[in-house]
């Protein structure tokens, strides 16, 4: 290797069209996955007070949007639904006439170009916005996994096309697999939150989902912020029991997480950049304080260049706004 001057890095810097050829990441709409929060009522269109531009649907107005999202190029979605009624051990979640399930048939009966996943958890529909179901103040963990498979085939049922448990419940993977192949599912991929950290990120999501937890947090099965060797762990699992694409959540303040998982492994990742990395930039654009799309475009290449091959965002329509292709 021959060293300055010879070796001029700078060289490559001056002309754009150069620096376009040597680009090494790309941000395409390809990459993008939106999330959606559907709720009861029709004409209904309320925007999330900690998430400015995201707003909670009725299955109307949220059809009219997957329209749109269509249209911008962008190929799928993942809804999270806000159920009519909470209780003890979730119903509405695995009700074949639950908030997803009428959703999910909804979009499908006027739109076949755009796939749709699920998220699978009983947060949203438990009264006490916990991820299953308690006994003595602790989650159970086999008595959950039953109804989380009842809640993935229902959504199969109703024509999701993927689904993505985000519970962090043992063997969840396993048996929604399982659950899927024997009721003629078995085409349907799994996107697992194999990687899910118990994070402070999450905020403006459970206003968004109404799904605070009335006491306590989700350390008991969300996975503590210091580690990441025992993240190999749980994809390793995961990737075991069968998912097909493993996901890394948050994404922006994990970037090590996710190259080590690519690093690792050999199988498609996605990095779901939450609530909170979302009203961050949003926050700080608004005060004018950082330049929002900017920051926007540079967090999200960040997170392919970790090593996501795709990105669950909350700008996504922003950002295939902004993308020509
Ligand atoms: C439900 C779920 C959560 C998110 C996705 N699925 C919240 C949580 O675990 O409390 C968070 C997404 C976000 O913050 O954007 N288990
Ligand atoms: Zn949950």
């Amino acid at each position: 290797m021959s060293e300055y001057p010879t070796v001029r890095l700078r060289r490559l810097r001056h002309n754009p069209l150069v620096r376009d050829m040597i680009r090494e990441t790309h941000l395409r709409k390809s990459d993008l996955i939106y999330p959606l929060f559907v709720a009861p009522g029709s004409g209904v269109k309320n925007e999330v007070r900690s998430m400015p531009g995201v707003f909670q649907m009725s299955i109307d107005v949220l059809v009219e949007e997957c329209k749109e999202v269509v249209a911008l190029g962008i190929p799928a979605i993942i809804l999270f639904g806000i159920p009519e009624h909470k209780d003890e051990v979730g119903s509405e979640a695995y009700d074949d006439e639950g908030i997803i399930q009428r959703a999910v048939r909804a979009i499908k009966k006027v739109i076949n170009n755009l796939l749709v996943i699920t998220d699978v958890c009983l947060c949203e529909y438990t009264s006490h916005g916990h991820c299953g179901l308690l006994r003595d103040g602790e989650i159970l963990n086999d008595e959950t996994v039953e109804l989380l498979v009842k809640e993935a085939i229902s959504h199969a049922k109703a024509g999701a096309d993927m689904i993505a448990p985000s519970d962090m419940m043992d063997g969840r993977v396993a048996a929604i697999r399982h659950g899927l192949d024997e009721n003629g599912f078995s085409k349907i991929p799994i996107m697992s939150y194999a990687v899910k950290y118990s994070s402070g990120y999450y905020g403006p999501f459970r206003d968004a989902a109404d799904s605070t937890p009335a006491f306590g947090d989700r350390r008991s099965h969300q996975m503590d912020e210091a580690n990441s060797d025992e993240a190999i762990r749980e994809a390793e699992s995961d990737i075991l029991e069968g998912a097909d694409i493993i996901m890394v959540k948050p994404a922006g303040p994990y970037m090590d997480v996710i190259r080590r998982i690519k690093d690792e492994f050999n199988i498609p990742l996605a990095a779901y950049q939450v609530s909170g990395e979302y009203s961050i930039i949003k926050a700080g654009g608004k005060l004018d304080w950082i330049d929002e799309e900017r920051v926007m475009i540079e967090s999200l290449l960040g997170i392919k260049r970790a090593g996501a091959d795709m990105i669950l965002t909350y700008f996504a329509k922003d950002v295939a706004k902004l993308l020509k292709e």
